[in-house]
């Protein structure tokens, strides 16, 4: 069977490899059915790279090839990624998508065009890396009502606070690294503002609730405001910083959705989850809780997960896997500020007795070289609207919310 991969970049050139390489296993596995590439699209040229005669600049060399069954697209960006796997889809090809931004923004409609016209669209490699996620939590956990998940979604982030936490490395540092182990994207901002955690966060959503959820619905904060300091403090109560997504289930109509950093007490399975890993820790009436943990980012993990959807394409080449969800509505992800309660450390330029008068119980925290006008602490559980109403007229310097996950 013949395959295309749309961009050529650090995930394309993985999915080719991989191709490549395990040419011989593959079909092992779709009853002697064999993969092979037999067009690359990317507009950049490739000098001395070996697969000169498959590079094309023109989109319609792949649609209007009826050889091709099955195109990976790991370009990125929702245009004209859109636009390309809406025509394929259209024309009978099975798409498999390692992009989270076109998934997050578009999902639900190239869902519905796979399914008016019998093939697949599937997306493994969107969340997670290389980790098993999202049939695990379309197919094995089934069985469950999903009552929450919490992620660390973000490779290059996550890799920046281990740096920041383990070897006290300053952010920009931290960074640099990050991006030349090709963890972070293009414009590493998506990673350091929490946009691309948010766009996992909005797939994991939409699968586990089965209503779409949008960028534009999820609260997002990033790291860029977390410092060596936090950290230090967050130490004292046996704590780490780490950038989580976290969905909560309210009811059959509304769900909480969230991206900002979090206190993880060790104990969590997710504070020690450390350089480019990710992992998400799934809560089930039925099983408890699950965690999937495994290489968030980089080229072969993520290459790994596409070609496994290219091989279930190939396996449902005749008939169309049961995925996908619905339609979702603006009052569906609930202000979160106003309905979830959770427990928030604070940093301000105050003194104990300030925060006493203000909150019942406090648990103070310290770090070497904390100034004699600084205070840290841990409040109870209390909405954020209760807290930015607690905390008027304290000189805060920072908050950071502490997850029960
Ligand atoms: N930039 C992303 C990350 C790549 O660091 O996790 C994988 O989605």
């Amino acid at each position: 069977m013949k395959v295309a991969v749309m961009g050529y970049g650090t995930v394309g050139s993985g999915v080719v490899e991989v191709l490549e390489k395990h040419a011989p296993s593959i079909p092992k596995k779709i009853a002697g059915e064999t993969l092979e590439v037999k067009r690359i699209l990317d507009l950049r040229d490739f000098p001395g790279d070996p697969h000169q005669e498959l590079f094309t600049k023109d989109f319609n060399d792949i649609l209007n090839d009826d050889e091709i069954r099955i195109v990976a697209e790991t370009m990125g960006g929702v245009n004209p990624a859109f636009d390309f796997t809406a025509k394929l889809l259209k024309a009978g090809k099975s798409v498999v998508s390692s992009n989270k931004e076109l998934v997050a923004q578009k999902g639900l409609e190239l869902l519905n065009l796979a399914k008016e016209n019998g093939v697949n669209y599937l997306f493994e490699a969107s969340v997670g890396g290389g980790i098993p996620i999202i049939r695990p939590l379309n197919q094995c956990l089934a069985a469950n009502n999903i009552e929450g998940l919490a992620g660390i979604l973000n490779g290059t982030t996550n890799f920046i606070l281990t740096m920041m936490i383990e070897k006290g490395m300053p952010f920009d540092e931290a960074l640099r690294l990050a991006q030349d182990k090709g963890y972070a994207e293009k414009d590493p901002t998506a990673d350091i503002e929490g946009h691309d955690a948010c766009r996992k966060v909005c797939i994991l959503a939409s699968l586990a609730f089965g209503k779409h959820v949008y960028p534009s619905q999820v609260d997002t904060q990033g790291i860029s405001n977390i410092t060596l300091e936090d950290v230090s403090y967050v130490a004292s109560a046996d704590g780490v910083i780490k950038l989580l997504g976290q969905i909560k289930h309210i009811s059959d109509d509304r769900i909480a959705a969230f991206v900002s950093p979090a206190v993880v007490y060790h104990g969590s399975q997710l504070a020690s989850v450390n350089d480019v890993f990710n992992a998400i820790l799934v809560r089930g009436d039925a099983v408890g809780d699950v965690c999937f943990y495994g290489p968030g980012a980089g080229k072969m993990p993520t290459a790994s997960a596409v070609v496994a959807d290219v091989i279930d394409c190939a396996k449902h080449i005749k008939r169309r896997k049961y995925f996908g969800w619905g339609a979702g509505d603006e009052d569906y992800v609930v202000d979160y500020k106003a309905n979830i309660k959770m427990p928030f450390y604070v940093r301000a330029k105050a003194s104990e007795t300030e925060a006493k008068a203000k909150f019942t119980t406090v648990k103070f925290l310290s770090r070497k070289g904390q100034p004699s006008d600084e205070i840290a602490f841990i409040t109870d559980a209390m909405t954020e609207n209760e807290l930015t109403e607690k905390l008027e007229g304290m000189d805060v310097i920072n908050i950071i919310k502490v997850t029960d996950y």
